[in-house]
């Protein structure tokens, strides 16, 4: 063991270069433009599988970007099997301009690297891959069956991953489903994650009169899709926080008395969570604290929202249309397909007369909780403690990894999220970063859960 570590230690600048060949490749899966550079990234985590010393690679073909796959079966068959999960695509980098550096070219500045990527989830793929091929460099083996994929399609919701696991499950059969994609609560506060929520992601379109008119001659005498729009995007939650749309919160799981307990006890520090993000206050659903609202309840918020004359200058002009695009984070026992038909039901009820809505579901993702007690949950909890010198709290996040719910559905695993980013990465934003040290402590994290499972 103490060889593995020291392993590790006397190869960080190596990992380091690695992964800024990693983070070089512009693997944006939304972006129709890159999808040449999605496969290069493929089949360079194909070569990487090779380089570590897994078996069996291959690049697997779906109807969208394809999946890596390797294994290395050292433990036999009475040995425990892990499939680790993470994600080589990537989200675009827009707006470029508030880049300090470019986001495909990696800077290191003191103890943080720089890139679209570097934390989610590149670097936490990374990192895990490291893991492995730090026990095949030392000892030759693994200590137990270990089985690899790596997606192209995460950050577009996983939508061709379920006819993967179906495809396959004989192949990916395994005991435990180990990812590194979420953050740990501070720097020196390591955790595992057991609560993700999912996602409904839905988009209004709104049309008054079949054409633009002067806003003169005919203001006052018809409906402004504009405003019909925000008068029913203000009808969707009351101010109280809590969201009108009917039988909402139907299949909501309740936050158990214990879960309260124990967020409470976690340092979450909200002035320094408001000085973070320049505000001065933290509003949300009456009766929940920041961490109950943030992990364990429900959402719904506009991620943009259009329509009209946006330039520069006055136009007197009535639209003819109006659109949003609006989210819900869902949690367990919700589901994507019940939200959006009750979500457009209730958009048809309080349409007023004057307009036409036409309302498309975009696209959605399943909740997920994951079991605090199973082999793998014991064996993550040792490996932190033993490199962090103190147990990992235990906690949920607001983000989702859809494929979680599918791993235990269509696999029958449980998973362990055990990751490595931190609060103030950046993920989804301009300078996207990932502390190295961190990366390091990762590393080692990986190379012991494989030895604690055993
Ligand atoms: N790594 C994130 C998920 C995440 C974010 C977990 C924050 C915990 C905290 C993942 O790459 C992601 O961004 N997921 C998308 C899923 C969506 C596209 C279906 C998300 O949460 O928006
Ligand atoms: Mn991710
Ligand atoms: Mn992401």
């Amino acid at each position: 063991m103490a060889d593995i570590l020291k392993y590790i230690d006397q190869n960080k600048s190596r990992y380091e270069e690695e992964l800024k060949a990693f983070l070089r490749i512009p693997s944006i899966s939304t972006s129709p433009e890159h999808k040449d550079e999605v496969r290069r990234c493929a089949e360079f985590v194909r070569d990487e599988l090779g380089r570590i010393g897994l078996n069996n690679i291959k690049i697997y073909e779906t109807a969208g970007h394809p999946v890596v796959y390797g294994e290395r079966l050292d433990g036999g068959k009475d040995a425990p099997t892990v499939l680790f999960y993470g994600h080589y695509d990537v989200q675009p980098v827009d707006p470029l301009d508030l880049w300090t550096n470019p986001p495909f070219e990696p800077t290191i500045i003191g103890d943080n690297i720089y890139a679209r990527g570097s934390v989610d989830d590149k670097g936490q793929v990374w990192l895990q891959l490291k893991a492995i091929e730090a026990h095949l460099k030392t000892s030759g083996v693994l200590p137990v069956n270990v089985k690899v994929i790596i997606e192209g399609e995460e950050e577009i919701g996983s939508p061709n991953l379920d006819k993967f696991l179906s495809d396959y499950q004989e192949l990916l059969a395994c005991d435990t489903v180990l990812i590194s994609d979420t953050p740990m609560f501070g720097y020196d506060l390591p955790s595992l994650c057991y609560g993700l929520r999912g996602l409904c992601y839905m988009q209004v379109e709104v049309t008054g009169p079949n054409r633009d008119l002067h806003s003169g001659f005919f203001g006052g005498a018809v409906e402004n899709p504009i405003n019909a729009l925000a008068v029913m995007i203000s009808k969707l939650k009351d101010s109280k926080g809590k969201i009108l749309i009917d039988s909402f919160y139907d299949n909501v799981l309740p936050i158990t008395e214990t879960e309260r307990k124990e967020y409470l006890k976690l340092p979450f520090d909200r002035n320094a969570f408001m000085k973070d993000l320049e505000t001065d206050a933290t509003p949300g659903e009456e009766g929940y604290g920041e961490l109950e609202r943030m992990w364990a309840r429900p959402t719904l918020d506009c991620n943009g929202i259009w329509g009209g004359f946006t330039g520069e200058g006055a136009k007197t002009v009535l639209p003819s249309k109006a659109f949003a695009k609006i989210s819900m984070r869902l949690v367990p026992n919700q589901t994507p397909l019940d939200i959006a038909a009750k979500f457009e039901a209730f958009f048809n009820k309080i349409k007023p007369a004057g307009v036409t809505i036409k309302v498309i579901d975009l696209h959605g993702g399943m909740p997920a909780m994951t079991p605090i007690d199973s082999a793998g949950m014991t064996a993550a909890r040792k490996a932190m403690k033993e490199v962090f010198g103190k147990e990992p709290f235990l906690t949920r996040e607001g983000g989702s990894i859809p494929i979680v719910n599918s791993f235990s559905q269509i696999l029958g695993a449980p998973t362990v999220l055990m990751g490595f980013g931190l609060p103030d990465q950046n993920a989804h934003s301009p300078n996207e970063k990932m502390n190295l040290k961190n990366f390091h402590r990762g590393i080692k994290c990986g190379a012991l859960f494989y030895q604690n499972l055993v």
